[in-house]
């Protein structure tokens, strides 16, 4: 057919699940960038639009994250649901979780933490943070063992720690660590109504699969349900079954969830409701995820200032012209831009954003100017997440893996029901 012609015919669809994330791959080898109103579409969510967006402020009383303000957060599961128990004043927790499989994080992880905490400190509700150390032993090479990924685990919590959770609110834990009781109870309640046919579909699962990946989306979804924490509104009774979540995440984990909330409802629990953030670019453009394994992808929270302006002048992707001559007539494209894209997601003055969007676009601001506007500001970021985490002790850590009751809205969770 003549449409399949041509050096921009997509050959391969994109692909986004929690083990990867490409955009579409045209026929001479260039990926495109991540289409998410298709992905939308693709895994039946909602698009969280204005009308939502003025209810979540109203109800709140906050002004919204610039990841709401700016379409980062673009998709929703049942966000109303949420917003509803709030105004209702009726107790609900948030989830979200990271998958440990270096010692390093990235600052593309922090979009989903950021939004995390800011989320949990505007509904003043308890926050459930999971490490799946065993996610990763699982997926990764036979030649690793157990005791790094654990490793791992304790490393990033002390990451997460830093990105500033309430102590009182928070109750962080490793799938090592915390698996029995109530929560493995769960997961085999979960396991059981999943079916290989359906997981297969939902992740393509094929007979090279090892067993543990598969039955491994039973533990992530068991943490969406709040009688596998006891400690916190009591064991399985039928009224903590009816305690819901919110989990923010990136979207390549909304397949975990939409397999979860198929189960809750056969189990008679609430569905989790969730709000997914696009993804932090690789520095090689739009179309892959930064990714804390390829080094020359990614601006890592322990990087310097010095690496930071070198990775960015290196790799990141430039919207700008061939020549300085043409890019003043032509101007640059912000919406490919790398250095412009990391501003969007971390510089906080809106009207700042909007200018460098204007001086870049109009040719005003050159390449140069704009990955140094952007690794100044990454700098920032990097040397405060690095000066908190220089005080994460082991003592604080313990602290935030205690299961223990904690507080929603003030008052304790035991309490509550
Ligand atoms: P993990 O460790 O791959 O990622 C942790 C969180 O970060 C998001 N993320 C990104 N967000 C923006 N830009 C990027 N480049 C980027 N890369 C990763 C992920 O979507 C995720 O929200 N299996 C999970 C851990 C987990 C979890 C959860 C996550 C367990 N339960 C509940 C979210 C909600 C994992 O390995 O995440
Ligand atoms: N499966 C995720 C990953 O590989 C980690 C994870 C577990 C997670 N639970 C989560 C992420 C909840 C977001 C929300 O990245």
């Amino acid at each position: 057919m003549d449409d399949a012609k041509g050096p921009s015919a997509i050959v391969l669809d994109q692909n986004i699940n929690p083990w990867s994330v490409t955009g579409e791959i045209a026929e001479d080898g260039t990926v495109k960038p991540i289409d998410y109103n298709k992905l939308v579409e693709q895994f039946g969510t909602k698009i969280i639009d204005d009308a939502l967006l003025a209810r979540f402020e109203r109800v709140t009383g906050h002004q919204l994250h610039r990841f709401l303000r700016r379409g980062i957060v673009f998709s929703h599961r049942d966000l109303e649901l949420i917003l509803d128990k709030h105004e209702k004043k009726e107790p609900f927790f948030i989830y979200t979780g990271r998958g440990p499989s270096s010692d390093v994080m990235h600052i593309g992880h922090m979009v989903p933490f950021e939004l995390t905490k800011w989320l949990s400190d505007v509904f003043e509700v308890p926050l459930i943070v999971m490490l799946t150390d065993d996610e990763k032993y699982l997926i990764g090479k036979l030649d690793r063992s157990v005791d790094e990924y654990e490793h791992f685990a304790r490393e990033n919590a002390k990451d997460i720690v830093a990105v500033g959770f309430d102590p009182d609110r928070t109750f962080i834990f490793s799938d090592y660590g915390f698996m029995g009781g109530d929560f493995y109870r769960n997961i085999t309640r979960v396991a059981k109504r999943i079916h290989r046919g359906t997981a297969d579909a939902c992740f393509g699962f094929d007979a090279s699969t090892n067993i543990g990946k598969i039955h491994f989306a039973a533990v992530q979804a068991a943490s969406s349900f709040a009688t596998s924490f006891p400690f916190l509104f009591g064991p399985d009774t039928a009224q903590a079954a009816k305690i819901p979540c919110l989990i923010p995440c990136a979207v390549d984990q909304d397949p975990y969830f939409r397999l979860t909330r198929d189960v809750a409802s056969q189990l008679g629990y609430s569905k989790p409701s969730l709000i997914h953030a696009r993804f932090l670019d690789a520095l090689q453009g739009p179309g892959s995820k930064m990714s804390a394994s390829i080094d020359a992808s990614s601006i890592l929270l322990r990087d310097t200032p010095k690496q930071i302006s070198k990775k960015i002048k290196q790799y990141a992707f430039s919207g700008g012209q061939e020549t300085l001559e043409e890019h003043r007539t032509k101007g640059g494209d912000p919406d490919v831009d790398i250095s412009y894209q990391y501003l969007r997601f971390f510089l906080e003055d809106d009207q700042e954003l909007e200018q460098i969007s204007q001086d870049y676009k109009s040719g005003n601001m050159t390449t140069g100017e704009i990955k140094e506007r952007c690794a100044k500001e990454l700098a920032k970021f990097c040397t405060s997440f690095q000066e908190r985490r220089a005080k994460v002790t082991d003592e604080m850590l313990d602290l935030f893996m205690t299961p223990r009751p904690l507080l929603w809205r003030g008052v304790k969770t035991d309490t509550v029901l």
